[in-house]
């Protein structure tokens, strides 16, 4: 995170002209630009792959999209649910299409069957989840 900053940085006098290359802000830019590459991916996927989902009074849920996007086959065992969209889950609760711990019984049972059949799972107690 500190060399991420420290890069960023390097990264605005990048734009210094030519003739200050000198070798020190050469290898900073460059750095900066290895930071920024890979800073980037992981920004990338913090929006649509890792989410923090509202948990109501219980506390928020962690959610690693990606990897579900990964592990579960069918992306409409959840999406049957409620939109591909940011703030969907919302919309059909308020909408009355989607019921209170509707979709964390979809989390919860997926992830107790998994557990029975002794596959990787996900987890299935409420402090694992809520506040985790
Ligand atoms: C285990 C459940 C689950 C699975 C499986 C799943 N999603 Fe999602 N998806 C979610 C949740 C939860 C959200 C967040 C909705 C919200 O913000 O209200 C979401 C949001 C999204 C969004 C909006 C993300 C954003 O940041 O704008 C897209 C696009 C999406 N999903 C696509 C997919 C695709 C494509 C697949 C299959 C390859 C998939 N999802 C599989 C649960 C799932
Ligand atoms: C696998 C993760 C997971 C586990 C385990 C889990 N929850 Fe949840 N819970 C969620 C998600 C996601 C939501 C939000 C979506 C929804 O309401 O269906 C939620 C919503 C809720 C809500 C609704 C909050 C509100 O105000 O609308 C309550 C209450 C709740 N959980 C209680 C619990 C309790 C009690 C346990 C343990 C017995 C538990 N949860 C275990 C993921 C989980
Ligand atoms: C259809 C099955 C399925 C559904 C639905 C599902 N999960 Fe999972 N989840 C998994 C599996 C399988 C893993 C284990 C993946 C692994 O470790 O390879 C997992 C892992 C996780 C993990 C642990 C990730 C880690 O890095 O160890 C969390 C947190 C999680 N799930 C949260 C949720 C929440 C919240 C929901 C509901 C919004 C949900 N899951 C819905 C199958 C599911």
């Amino acid at each position: 995170m500190e060399l991420f900053a420290i890069a960023k940085k390097a990264a605005s006098s990048c734009k210094a002209p030519r003739e200050l290359f000198l070798s020190a802000l050469f290898l900073a830019c460059g750095l900066a630009f290895l930071a920024g590459a890979a800073g980037g991916g992981q920004a990338g996927q913090e929006d649509s792959s890792h989410m923090i989902l509202s948990g109501g009074s219980q506390g928020v849920v962690p959610f690693p999209h990606g990897l579900h996007q990964k592990v579960v086959e069918d992306c409409q065992t959840c999406h049957a649910l409620f939109e591909q969209q940011k703030g969907a889950i919302e919309k059909a609760q308020k909408a009355g299409e989607l019921g209170n711990r509707e979709l964390m019984r979809q989390c919860t049972t997926c992830h107790r069957q998994a557990r029975q059949a002794k596959q990787p799972h996900g987890p299935v107690s409420c402090n694992n989840c809520h506040n985790a």
